[in-house]
C-alpha cells in the first residue's frame, strides 16, 4: 500500500481584519496501491491542489491521517520523503526559483536526491530528461524561469521531477498549460516511465475524459468532499453520484455565485454548507438533501458514494 488516507480535513485560517476559515478539504479518504494510477477530479475549488499539498507535505492537514507506505506521513522526514515522492505543481513559475537558471536548478536536483550519481552521468541525465519532454539541454542553457513559456516550463518541472526517480508522482494539472500538440506525447512520457519504474501517480485534473483515461481509480471531490471513489472502469461504466454523471455528461460548468458579504470575526464554513455539497445543483435534491450531509456507503465492489440515493 502506497496511501491510506482516512478523515482527511484541512481549513485555511485567511483574512487580515476579520479570520474567514475555509475548509477545503472536509473528511476525504483513499487508498492507493504501488504502481496505482489515481486520478483525482473535481471543478475549481474543489480542494484538488490542496489534498495534493497535504501530500507533499507542503501543508500539514488540520485533522485526519495519512499512511505513505505503512508509516504516519508526519513520521517521515522531508528529504527522505521527497526522494520517493516527487510533484510536479498547477503554476509552474511559482515551483522555481526566478533567481537561478534552469540548467543549474536540474543539477542542484540531481546533486540534492542523487548525490551517488557522477558528475558525467548528471549531464547525461539532465539531458535525457529534457528530451523525454521534448526539449534539449541547448533550450534551457542559461535560461531563467521567466524566459519560459507555461507550456514550456511545466515540462520542465516534469523533467526535473522525473530526474529524481520518484516512487510516486503527484501530477497537479500537469497538461493544462501544455499545447495539443504536445499534451499526447507527455501522457506517453509519463505512461512509459511508470510502466519501466513502477510508478504510482496521483493524477489531478477537471477534464473527466483524461481522468478516466489515466486512472485506474477515481476520486470525485466536491467542494472539498470526496462524493464518489472506486475503479475507474465501474466509475465511468456505472456513475451513481448526480455530479459524476453530470461530469460525464458533459454538462457546461456553472459559476459559483458570490458569497454573502461576512459580518462576525470568526466564521468556519464549510464550502459546502451542512447537507450534500452538491444540492443546489442536483436535480435530485429533496429537502433532506439540504441539511443531512449524506455518509460515503459501498455501492457496489469497492465503489464508494456518498449520496441519498443509495443506501
Ligand atoms: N492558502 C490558502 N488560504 C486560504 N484558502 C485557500 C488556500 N489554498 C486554497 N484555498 C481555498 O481552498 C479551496 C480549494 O482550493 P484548491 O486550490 O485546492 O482547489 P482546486 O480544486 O485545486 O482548484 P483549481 O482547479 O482551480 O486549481 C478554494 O476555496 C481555495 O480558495
Ligand atoms: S444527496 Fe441529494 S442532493 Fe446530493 S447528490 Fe444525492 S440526491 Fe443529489
Ligand atoms: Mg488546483
Amino acid at each position: 500500500m502506497i496511501y491510506r488516507a482516512e478523515g482527511l480535513t484541512k481549513v485555511f485560517s485567511t483574512g487580515f481584519l476579520r479570520t474567514v476559515k475555509i475548509r477545503a478539504l472536509d473528511d476525504v479518504g483513499f487508498e492507493v496501491e504501488e504502481g496505482e494510477v489515481l486520478s483525482i477530479v473535481g471543478e475549481s475549488g474543489s480542494g484538488k491542489s490542496t489534498l495534493l499539498r497535504v501530500l507533499l507535505k507542503a501543508i500539514p492537514p488540520t485533522s485526519g491521517e495519512v499512511e505513505y507506505r505503512g508509516r504516519p506521513l508526519r513520521s517521515w522526514k522531508p528529504l527522505e520523503y521527497w526522494r520517493e515522492v516527487q510533484a510536479v505543481l498547477q503554476d509552474p513559475y511559482s515551483s522555481f526559483n526566478p533567481f537561478y537558471p534552469i540548467d543549474r536548478i536540474l543539477y542542484k536536483t540531481l546533486e540534492k536526491y542523487r548525490p551517488e550519481l557522477p558528475e558525467a552521468e548528471r549531464v547525461k541525465a539532465v539531458s535525457e530528461a529534457l528530451e523525454a519532454v521534448g526539449l534539449s539541454a541547448r533550450d534551457v542553457v542559461g535560461k531563467y524561469p521567466h524566459q519560459f513559456s507555461g507550456g514550456q516550463l511545466q515540462r520542465i518541472s516534469i523533467a526535473r521531477a522525473l530526474l529524481v526517480r520518484p516512487k510516486v508522482l503527484l501530477a497537479d494539472e500537469v497538461v493544462s498549460m501544455i499545447d495539443a500538440s504536445l499534451r499526447v506525447s507527455v501522457l506517453n512520457v509519463l505512461h512509459d516511465i511508470r510502466e519501466k519504474m513502477g510508478m504510482t501517480m496521483l493524477f489531478v485534473t477537471h477534464d473527466m475524459g483524461l481522468a478516466s483515461y489515466i486512472g485506474d481509480k477515481v476520486l470525485v471531490l466536491y467542494k472539498g468532499q470526496a462524493v464518489e471513489y472506486g475503479p475507474a472502469e465501474s466509475i465511468f461504466s456505472k456513475p451513481l453520484h448526480p455530479y459524476t454523471q453530470m461530469l460525464l455528461a458533459s454538462v457546461p460548468r456553472v459559476k459559483e455565485r458570490w458569497r454573502e458579504r461576512v459580518t462576525s470575526v470568526t466564521i468556519e464554513f464549510s464550502l459546502a454548507g451542512s447537507g450534500c455539497p452538491f444540492a443546489d445543483r442536483c436535480p435530485y435534491a429533496t429537502e433532506a438533501c439540504r441539511t443531512i450531509r449524506p455518509k460515503r456507503i459501498e455501492a457496489e465492489k469497492n465503489h464508494y458514494v456518498a449520496c441519498h440515493l443509495y443506501g
